[in-house]
Formats: C-alpha cells, sequence, structure tokens
C-alpha cells in the first residue's frame, strides 16, 4: 500500500477537505464503514443471549472483534473490555479500585493529562483524602524522571498519558510503568493518542489498565472504546457497572459474576462499534503501524521546520523523536478560534482552544493554541498548503 496516496483512495473526504483534526477524531476508511454496513444489513442481532442464527452470528463477530483489539495490543482476549470511549474507560478503573484506598493513599499522574484522566482522580482523591501529586515537566512537556522516582515511592496508583493530545508530547510510560511495578502500584495508561499511531503493547508498558477510543487512531467509529485489564486484577477490581450479562448466578439477595470479560460490560453493547473499530484496527494492520508512525513524523518535521521559518511560535518537544503527530501553535495576536476560521475558509481543518488540558495552558500562560494533528492518510502537499495559508496570514499581520 502505497503512503499516502492508496490509503486516501480508502478515505472519504481525504479529497475534499485538509483534514488535520486527527487528535479529536480521525475519518472512516470505507472497509470499516461496509463492515459496520454488514452487521447493521446481513445479521443484526443482539449478542450472548440468542439460539438463532443472526445472535450467534452477531456474537462470533463481536467476539472476533475482541480478538481482534486483544492481538493489537499484545492483551489476552478475557483483558479487552469494550466500553465507550477513553473517558469512560478511565472513569470506570476510578470507580472500580476506589475500595482499594484508604485516607492518606497517593495517587500520582502528570500536569500534561487530558480532563479525562484527571477529573476521575481529582474526585476519587477528595472523596477518600488521598494525596494526588504531578511529575514535574517542563514547557515543552518532558517529564522529569527522577522526580517520577522520587514521587512513585509509596504511590497506591500511578496514571499516565501516553501522548499529550496538547502539545504532541510521547512520555516515558514503559520507564515510569516500571517504576510503579517495582513501588507496587496501579499503573494506568491513557493510550487515547498512541494507539493506532504507534507501537502499543500493554506488556511492555507493564499496564495494570489502559484506555483509547476507537474512534481516534484506529480510525473506527464513534461510540466504542477500550478499557485493557491485567488478568491479575480481575479479582481486585469491582465492576463498577453490574447487571445484565454480568452473572453466572442470581438470588434475590445475591448475586455470583460471570468470568471475565463479561463480567465487565454490564447491558447490551454496542456491536456494530466493535466490529467497526476491529476492522479499523485490520485496515492498520495491513497498513503497519510503524509506517504511519514514520509519516506522521515526516508531517510533524515539515510542520514544525515551516513554522519556524514563519516566526510561528510552537509547543511540545523540540526533540523531535519525542513529538508525536500533533503540532500545537499559535499566531500572535489572533485568538486561536480566528485562526482556525481562517484555516477553515481555505478548506483545513484544525483543532482550537484548550483542548480539555486546561493545566497545560495555564502552565503555558496561553488561553488556548491552534492544533494540526495527523494520521497516515495526511500528506506532505496538505501541509505545504496549510503553510501557505499560514504565511499569508503572518504577513498580512506584521503588515
Ligand atoms: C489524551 C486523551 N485522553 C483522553 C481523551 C478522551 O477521549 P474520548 O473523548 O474519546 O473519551 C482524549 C481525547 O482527545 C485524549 O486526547
Amino acid at each position: 500500500m502505497k503512503i499516502p496516496d492508496d490509503v486516501r483512495k480508502d478515505i472519504p473526504l481525504t479529497g475534499e477537505v485538509i483534514y488535520f483534526d486527527n487528535t479529536a477524531t480521525s475519518l472512516t476508511p470505507k472497509p470499516v464503514i461496509e463492515a459496520m454496513d454488514d452487521y447493521y444489513l446481513r445479521y443484526r442481532a443482539n449478542v450472548h443471549r440468542g439460539v438463532h442464527r443472526l445472535s450467534q452470528m452477531a456474537t462470533h463477530r463481536y467476539e472476533e472483534s475482541r480478538k481482534a483489539v486483544a492481538d493489537f495490543i499484545n492483551a489476552r482476549f478475557e483483558e479487552v473490555v469494550f466500553t465507550k470511549n477513553t473517558s469512560e474507560s478511565l472513569n470506570l478503573v476510578a470507580l472500580g479500585v476506589e475500595h482499594l484506598f484508604r485516607p492518606g493513599d497517593k495517587i500520582v499522574t502528570t500536569p500534561y493529562e487530558h480532563h479525562s484522566d484527571l477529573l476521575p482522580w481529582q474526585r476519587l482523591a477528595r472523596m477518600k483524602g488521598l494525596k494526588l501529586e504531578f511529575i514535574e515537566g517542563d514547557n515543552e512537556g518532558n517529564l522529569d524522571l527522577s522526580d517520577a522516582e522520587r514521587k512513585i515511592k509509596d504511590a497506591k496508583l500511578v496514571a499516565v498519558q501516553h501522548v499529550s493530545n496538547a502539545l504532541g508530547v510521547v512520555h516515558e510510560v514503559e520507564e515510569i510503568g516500571k517504576i510503579a511495578k517495582e513501588e507496587g502500584a496501579i499503573f494506568v495508561v491513557d493510550a487515547a493518542q498512541s494507539v493506532g499511531h504507534m507501537e502499543v503493547d500493554v506488556r511492555k508498558l507493564h499496564a495494570d489498565f489502559l484506555a483509547f477510543s476507537g474512534h481516534k487512531g484506529p480510525m473506527g467509529p464513534t461510540g466504542i472504546g477500550v478499557l485493557y485489564i491485567n488478568e491479575e486484577l480481575f479479582d481486585t477490581f469491582e465492576p463498577p457497572l453490574i447487571g445484565g450479562g454480568t452473572i453466572e448466578d442470581v438470588d434475590l439477595n445475591s448475586y455470583k459474576l460471570a468470568e471475565p470479560p463479561e463480567r465487565f460490560e454490564a447491558g447490551t453493547p454496542n456491536i456494530g462499534g466493535a466490529i467497526g473499530l476491529a476492522e479499523g484496527i485490520r485496515y492498520i494492520e495491513r497498513i503497519g503501524v510503524d509506517r504511519i508512525e514514520r509519516q506522521e513524523r515526516k508531517l510533524v518535521k515539515r510542520t514544525v521546520g515551516g513554522l519556524e521559518e514563519l516566526e510561528i511560535p510552537w509547543y511540545g518537544p523540540r526533540n523531535l523523536k519525542k513529538h508525536a503527530g500533533v503540532v500545537s501553535f499559535n499566531v500572535p495576536p489572533l485568538h486561536p478560534h480566528d485562526v482556525a476560521a481562517v484555516l477553515d475558509e481555505r478548506n483545513i481543518m484544525v483543532r482550537s482552544g484548550h483542548h480539555c488540558a486546561l493545566p497545560v495552558m495555564k502552565k503555558l500562560g496561553i488561553n488556548g493554541t491552534v492544533r494540526a494533528s495527523f494520521h497516515v492518510y495526511n500528506s506532505l502537499e496538505e501541509v505545504e498548503t496549510f503553510l501557505g495559508v499560514l504565511e499569508e496570514l503572518a504577513k498580512r499581520l506584521r503588515g
């Protein structure tokens, strides 16, 4: 498959707009749309409940999808739980480990987290009287690993994002996971911006829990997400949602939970979504995740090079080896939304604002950024067009 030309043929909208908002959500390849259509057109039925043919077929495809996800992140089949999105997955973790905490226990995270990997820990800390500490880092998003070592001592839980959606920095999750494990802490990884863009191996990362969304890197639909749960925690993790599908036996006053993963999936799941997500993963595997990463890095290199030439301030690590396919910048004195509106007029879709990472914006002393974020179907020509519009804008502003 030629990158990006052959991929672009499969992705609706690529010829019509320049889509640089992949951090928010990515475009959907035709095979993903077709797999979901196939479910709705040919075997639309509920899973796990029916003896009839359609239900059997839906169950088979749903569980096959779980297997595809598990293999993709090097997890076991039982360790993959389908959720709605990353936010739900992380909230479920916080609720399911709550009973393990005593007042004074410590949770460690970073100042760069998306609100979805911050608020659940803030609330847990408030409810249980816990200490919440943050690993020190600089304005580029680089974490101080010796501070990580100090802070993680005696921590009960450590939660870190793999890639920052605001700064594009790739954090050293493997190293931090190792420290967390040595200290006996539960290690949670927010992989919303890494899965589908780079290799993610739950075992290499020492993850106890890992969360991601189907609609971002994996090119699946919205409304489907994943929570990986390390099998060693199956009996400690209290399923926050129970009811239909989660039990082996029920009496009026008691219940016995089913084995994982059923135990952790209450009610009818997003069947078409899971099937679409698995198809997205297969699509990515056909391209090769290493090639996706290389293409995005090429685009980042040209983008930040172009911004430098135009003297447009950009954020995130100067060490491009640590920079994933997300570039945040500003065109002062314009507000980020105004820059995004100018780009939209020229058919270029970018995100602007605080990117659900207000503490990052406060740390940098800014009210927001403009963010261009890439996937494998974006091209260098698109980056040149984008830089051309910024050049015109910068010239106009400087008179
Ligand atoms: C790092 C990170 N974590 C969590 C999320 C939340 O993802 P979702 O909105 O799919 O729940 C995002 C979304 O942008 C993100 O970038």
